[in-house]
């Protein structure tokens, strides 16, 4: 996750560009850069860190141009660097680039413009795309018949075609991914070229000046007139006015909206806490983490080349709060498609109990953050016994990974409210990514068929997170009817179990109402003499082999005066059962991801009902440093 913020007009480009890249800079700070015309020629500046580095260590105050684009970054590819940093640019340095996305087939694009004469020096997939609008434009400009071909293709209802732009659609056109790209071409004054797919970005309009932006509040206190840009859509942004095109590049009319955002809710993009944002931000947050480790169906995590997995005869998986629960959750994948004993624990306890680790061990470690002490601590230890490492982190450069051996980034975007949720779902994202990876290393190609069905059924789960969230209307309705609950439990099998003590963990950590689970085998052997007339059950189901065990159990509770919410994908219409909350229905290793979204949005909303602070709740940090 990016940022990115892009102006032309009649005031200085710069003090626009800083303070929209402030206001991003919760989508990403580990480097920041801009680029502005100046005279047919482009100037970039750019480092790694904050976007105060920026004007910390460059003369921007003498910089006079009123054109120009701007990028807070978080790193997918290649490590916070100086030479990673945006805005790139074309060999010639013609064309600049800034990009909020990941070009998952960079590779495939990076080989192509070497095999042409390119140089590429950053490690970044953005890199590519002024090089790759460079060949076109080249192209466009002298061969004849290309230029021809591909007025045909795109052009036959736009006359007066502008070929930077064309060059840009060709490009897009190689590009598989997502992109927000805004392009500065050195010889185009007053005018920034624009490309969506998969990533946010809006047009803010002006009295003659237009600003561009991934997000509202980077250019809220420039106006509050919108144009939302949709995927496919390209647009020409100059001070009088904006040109807008579709993929075909016919010229579209876009409809300009008004929004009446405060300062303080446009931070949030509107959204009334952090917590609510970062779960609405799911279906994006999982697809940039399957990003490029899913190739054509196929699990490509070029990374880990190197490890052994066939050396291996166990795994340890190590981790804190609901970094361990997802874990907890993906516990079984290993198990039971890499065929791999696996063990999952806290970092608390692994630490200081002798864990059984030699070279023949494979210990992951999970981490939001990448500082948790006793994550840290137990990450040192099975290093020091000859295990061999693996982190899934979300913060690039933190101190885990370099500690790890090896580490594989969830691309969540900055997790601001202290309850996690992104992070959670793209953990087990990674986490199923990685058992899928170690099960083809370990198997071979038997598994192939079947690794290639589940490749193909995760890369659907962003779109069913979505419909989840369509929903969350329905979890609003049940908060109101928990909120002055005194206890609430959770239950499952299997993976439901996984997710019932994450749902748990959830209302408890910013609800304060005591909250917890049992594995729905478990209620008989004590928990359900706590059962009594309206305490709320919530119950998971989404596996259909233990279905009917999950539900008999629920209805034992039910009978002793439960009140029970069933979250399912299956067809299951007991009219005993108070509530069923539906999902999308997916394959039981991938289920977690679903079901423990109306969970999360249950926990929110019941907080709210208690008039709490979501975001901030009583005595808990957000990344736990001490032991
Ligand atoms: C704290 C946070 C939790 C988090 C846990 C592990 O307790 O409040 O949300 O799951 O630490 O943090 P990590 O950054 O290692 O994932």
């Amino acid at each position: 996750m990016c940022g990115i913020v892009g102006y032309v007009g009649s005031q200085r480009a710069v003090p626009v560009l800083i303070n929209g890249l402030l206001s991003l800079e919760y989508r990403g700070y580990d480097s920041a850069g801009l680029a502005v015309l100046n005279n047919k020629n482009i100037d970039v500046f750019k480092n790694q860190g904050r976007v105060k580095n920026l004007t910390d260590n460059f003369d921007l105050d003498s910089v006079a141009s009123k054109v120009g684009i701007a990028h807070t970054r978080w790193a997918t590819h290649g490590k916070p660097s100086d030479l990673n940093a945006h805005p790139h640019l074309d060999n010639s340095k013609t064309f600049a680039v800034v990009h909020n996305g990941i070009i998952e087939n960079y590779d495939k694009v990076k080989k192509f413009l070497i095999a042409n004469g390119y140089e590429l020096y950053s490690q970044t997939d953005t890199e590519v795309i002024p090089n790759l609008v460079h060949y076109y434009y080249n192209k466009l400009t002298n061969d004849v018949e290309f230029r021809q071909a591909q007025m045909l293709t795109y052009s036959t209802r736009y006359s007066s075609v502008d070929d930077v732009l064309l060059a840009l659609r060709c490009a897009t056109g190689d590009l598989t991914g997502s992109y927000a790209i805004e392009l500065l071409a050195s010889f185009s004054p007053d005018q920034v070229y624009i490309a969506k797919k998969d990533s946010p970005m809006v047009v803010g309009s002006g009295e003659g000046e237009n600003f561009i932006a991934s997000d509202i509040p980077a250019i809220l206190q420039h106006t509050k007139n919108f144009y939302f840009i949709e995927d496919g859509e390209l647009g020409i942004v100059k001070p009088d006015g904006v040109t807008f095109f579709n993929g075909s590049l016919e010229k579209i009319n876009k409809e300009l909206k008004s929004i009446e955002w405060d300062a303080e809710a446009s931070e949030k993009n509107g959204f009334d806490d952090y917590m609510l944002k970062e779960i609405f931000e799911q279906p994006r947050a999982i697809r940039e983490t399957i990003g490029t480790s899913i190739v054509d169906n196929a699990i490509a995590l070029p990374e880990l080349d190197g490890v052994d997995f066939k050396k291996f005869n166990m795994i340890y998986i190590v981790a804190c709060g609901t970094a361990m629960h997802a874990g907890l959750a993906t516990k079984s994948i290993f198990e039971n498609l890499a065929h791999i004993p696996t063990i999952v624990d806290m970092a608390s306890e692994f630490r200081y109990r002798n864990p059984l680790i030699d070279d023949k061990t494979l210990c992951v470690f999970i981490s939001q953050s990448g500082e948790t002490a006793d994550t840290i601590a137990a990450l040192k230890l099975a290093k020091e016994q000859g295990a061999t490492t693996i982190s899934v982190v979300n913060v690039i450069g933190s101190s885990i990974t370099r500690v790890s051996d090896y580490v594989l980034y969830t691309h969540a975007g900055p997790e601001i409210a202290v309850a996690s949720t992104k992070a959670f779902t793209c953990q087990v994202t990674t986490l199923s990514i990685l058992a899928m990876e170690i099960a083809s290393k370990r198997i071979g190609s038997s598994i192939d068929s079947k690794i290639k069905e589940l490749c193909k059924e995760l890369s659907h789960i962003p779109d069913k997170v979505k419909e989840v969230l369509d929903n969350a209307d329905e979890m609003k309705s049940l908060a109101k009817e928990l909120y002055k609950s005194k206890d609430v439990y959770f239950t499952g099998r299997g993976f439901d179990a996984y997710v019932a003590t994450e749902g748990a963990l959830k209302l408890k950590e910013i609800s304060y109402i005591h909250a917890d689970s049992y594995p729905s085998g478990e209620f008989k052997h004590g928990p359900i003499a706590l059962i009594e007339k309206d305490v709320p059950v919530i119950g998971i189901a989404t596996n259909e082999d233990i279905n009917a065990k999950t539900v008999s159990n629920l209805l034992e509770l039910l009978t002793r005066g439960a009140n029970v919410t069933l979250v399912t994908n299956q067809k299951i219409e007991n009219p005993e059962i108070q509530h069923t909350v539906k999902i999308p229905e997916c394959s039981p290793l991938f289920a977690s991801i679903l079901a423990i979204v109306p969970l999360q949005l249950l926990s929110y909303y019941v907080a709210k009902e208690k008039g709490l602070d979501v975001d901030k709740p009583r005595n808990l940090a957000k990344s736990v440093t001490v032991e």
